[in-house]
């Protein structure tokens, strides 16, 4: 089984991203974890994207593709006002079409949270849990995974061991999700 995981925050220290590293070394040796990066994506245009997808941008096609290999999709998202990140909506667009034709439709996936605020970017989450439903796909309706940054990590790393345990819970229920 392949996973592919999209992290909502571009920073090279995220602590999204961190925890999606987490996640790869937690899983069974039978499973398999790569990071699709979506910090080089245009912003979406419709009019770049024809559906034949001749003039489509390479790195969309690349995200497209990446995609379309994975059986299951991980997703970690911070919360920006209130809100999954810019950045990560236009990825979800791009990888959203050509229409009918979409990598993400009956894709299982499963998206955590991690944020700065004391409820772990639930907001974030519920929003694009609704996203994840407008782009077909199936969405792991549990365990949940909300993940309050001023506890969990020190100098950058992840020391909170119930996180550890959490995010490992986590990520062996998409792995049963996809199967199923
Ligand atoms: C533009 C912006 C808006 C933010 N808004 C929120 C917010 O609404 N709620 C929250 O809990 N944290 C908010 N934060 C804090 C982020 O959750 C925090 O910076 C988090 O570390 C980002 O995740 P990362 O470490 O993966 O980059 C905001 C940060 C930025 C940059």
């Amino acid at each position: 089984m392949h996973i592919v995981a999209i992290v909502g925050s571009l920073r090279a220290k995220s602590y999204n991203r961190v925890l999606v590293i987490e996640a790869q070394k937690l899983l069974g040796p039978d499973v398999t974890l790569s990071i699709a990066e979506i910090g080089d994506l245009p912003l979406f245009n419709e009019e770049l994207d024809p559906a034949d997808e001749s003039t489509t941008p390479a790195s969309v096609l690349r995200l497209r593709q990446q995609i379309r290999e994975a059986d299951a999709v991980l997703i970690a998202t911070p919360e920006y006002n209130h809100a999954p990140p810019g950045s990560l909506k236009n990825a979800l667009d791009w990888a959203s079409r050509p229409f009918m034709k979409s990598a993400l439709a009956k894709k299982p996936v499963a998206a955590f949270s991690a944020g700065g605020g004391r409820f772990g970017g639930v907001r974030s989450l519920v929003m694009l849990r609704t996203m994840l439903y407008g782009c077909r796909m199936l969405v792991m309706p549990s365990p949940e995974l909300m993940v309050n940054l001023s506890e969990t990590f020190k100098d950058g790393e992840l020391v909170d061991p119930k996180v550890r345990d959490s995010l490992r819970e986590f990520v062996a229920a998409l792995v049963v999700w996809a199967q199923r």
